[in-house]
């Protein structure tokens, strides 16, 4: 009989040859069917044969390069769990950290007691625009993406969002392009994970070769999209609006220049590991 327990093991041998295997347990996981802290309770099983058809085709793809996310097919961000393919870029620790300072934003603006309006700019999965709305009841949340196929997923990660995706409005177009022009000068908060790696810089191939391009690279300095929308958000904020956009670290110096002359007042916001991670520009500055 084979159990769980044992291809456990050979999963993390063979893993090894990759350096990751500490993936075994999230493979494993989907191959049987048990919820992460489920796992341990059916180890003892017996392997059924789609479960062993489920691990080879997922081990298979892994070992071919395909990172974990796209492998396991789904990915947790903050409160979600999200459906996630090639079609977006894999959802990123430091993006929750720039949300839950977006929500710190829209909280001091008076969020949880009225209600705000919120632009999420090159949405991919939808992770932050849907957490916006999940975790903020007052929002109404305008989500855009130039990429058909990138809203195909944030669809259906909206769909399995519950009451919440009532709120939340998704359009296909370059940044604020789609959106209706009523909403100029009516914005709480815009927020964005815009791509923002230089166009040449070296990024290890499980990144480069499977996430979508379009999602990672943005001109020769990597700030074309970032400056587009700090550009752009002054119009469609209203005067308390704040601008949150993720940035590289290295990069906060000139996306600080870039907004300190159309905001009022401007700060680089540090993530988890204490590096300059996101803009948050506030009080646009109405230019005559
Ligand atoms: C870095 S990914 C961020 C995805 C998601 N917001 C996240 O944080 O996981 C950037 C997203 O911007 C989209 N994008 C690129 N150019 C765009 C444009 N001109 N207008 C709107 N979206 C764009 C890409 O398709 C991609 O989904």
């Amino acid at each position: 009989m084979v159990t769980w327990r044992k291809l456990l093991a050979e999963t993390e041998q063979r893993l090894e040859r990759l350096g990751t295997p500490h993936e075994a347990n999230w493979i494993i996981s989907e191959a049987s069917g048990a919820e992460g802290p489920e796992l341990p309770l059916v180890l003892e099983d017996e392997v059924t044969e789609g479960g062993m058809a489920r691990l080879d085709r997922m081990l298979s793809r892994r070992e071919a390069g395909e990172p974990l996310q796209y492998v396991l097919g789904h990915w947790g961000f903050r409160e979600l769990d999200l459906m996630v393919d090639d079609r977006v870029l894999i959802p990123r620790p430091e993006t929750e950290t720039v949300t839950g300072i977006a929500l710190d934003e829209l909280d001091r603006i008076g969020g949880r007691e009225r209600e705000t309006t919120v632009i999420d700019l090159g949405t991919g999965s939808g992770a932050i625009g849907l957490s916006v709305a999940l975790e903020r009841v007052r929002t109404r949340v305008f989500a855009t993406d130039s990429s058909a196929d990138a809203l195909a997923v944030a669809r259906a990660n909206a769909a399995g969002l519950g009451r919440a995706a009532s709120r939340v409005t998704l359009s296909e177009g370059s940044w604020f392009s789609p959106l209706p022009e009523s909403l100029k000068g009516q914005v709480d908060l815009v927020i964005s994970n815009p791509p923002y790696v230089a166009l040449g810089a070296a990024l290890p191939p499980e990144v480069s070769d499977h996430e979508p391009g379009r999602a990672l690279y943005a001109g020769s300095d990597g700030l074309d999209d970032v400056r587009t929308i700090i550009e752009c958000a002054p119009e469609w904020l209203n005067d308390s609006g704040v601008l949150v956009c993720e940035l590289s670290p290295e990069q906060a110096p000139a996306v600080q220049a870039i907004a300190e002359p159309l905001f009022g007042e401007v700060v680089v916001a540090p993530d988890l590991n204490d590096l300059p991670r996101a803009l948050v520009a506030r009080e646009p500055v109405r230019i005559p």
